[in-house]
């Protein structure tokens, strides 16, 4: 198995940074403009793909836990070195939160969640209308829905802020950050 080295990170972190990336930018997108548009048909592509992404996010958190963090690819000042530690520390819990507190918003509120068409939490429906769900647990889909909503915010912040990071190194610093992760060796 091939781990990261200092001027070269291996396969397995440079995959699994963009392709959960690519997941997580897309989700947090239409997550936002689903709600605010009341776009329901987008729902159960959204949780498909939710749980989907699980899958990769507990490999890339074990990768990291085998790998560890790659050390700075170029010369971090003391405060570049905390703010970076700090957003990623941001991002990788937002990953593994954002879809637990997604699946049990929707689960516990009576929803339900499918994988691409196959039940894995069944609708509760209202017998007397059943348009309508009635909640299994009310403040488990409540915790749910909050955690949701305000980790979707703070880790929407945390991309921009890592995004502009990736950037100023590439563009101002012009040391080998974004090179190395998009799998050069620098
Ligand atoms: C990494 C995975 C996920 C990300 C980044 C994500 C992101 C988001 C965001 C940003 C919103 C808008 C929230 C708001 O403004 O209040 C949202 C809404 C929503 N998400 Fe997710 N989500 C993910 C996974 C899931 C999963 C696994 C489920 C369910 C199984 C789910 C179900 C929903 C539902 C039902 C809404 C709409 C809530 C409403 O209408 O009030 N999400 N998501
Ligand atoms: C266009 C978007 C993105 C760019 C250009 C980008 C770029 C980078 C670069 C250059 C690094 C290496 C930093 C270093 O060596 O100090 C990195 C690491 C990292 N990125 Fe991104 N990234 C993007 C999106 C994301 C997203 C959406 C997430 C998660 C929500 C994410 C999570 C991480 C994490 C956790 C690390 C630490 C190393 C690792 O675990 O692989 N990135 N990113």
């Amino acid at each position: 198995m091939q781990f990261d080295t200092h001027n070269k990170l291996s396969p397995s972190s440079v995959k699994l940074h963009w392709l959960v990336a690519i997941m997580m930018i897309a989700l947090l997108s239409t997550g936002l403009i689903m709600e605010k548009l009341e776009w329901y048909a987008m729902y159960p592509w959204h949780k498909s793909f939710g749980v989907l992404i699980m899958v990769f996010v507990i490999w890339r958190v074990v990768w990291r836990i085998k790998n560890g963090w790659p050390s700075h690819a170029g010369d971090y000042t003391q405060i570049e070195k905390t703010l970076a530690k700090i957003v990623h520390w941001l991002l990788i819990i937002g990953t593994v939160m954002m879809p637990i507190s997604g699946f049990m918003m929707s689960a516990m509120g009576g929803h339900g969640v499918a994988l691409f068409g196959l039940e894995l939490v069944a609708r509760n429906p209202d017998p007397s209308n059943p348009a309508e769900v009635i909640v299994l647990n009310g403040s488990l889909a409540q915790a749910g829905h909050v955690m949701h909503g305000l980790g979707g915010n703070i880790l929407i912040v945390a991309v921009v802020l890592h995004i502009v990071g990736a950037l100023k190194h590439h563009i101002m610093d012009k040391d080998g950050t974004l090179r190395r992760m998009l799998g050069a060796e620098i």
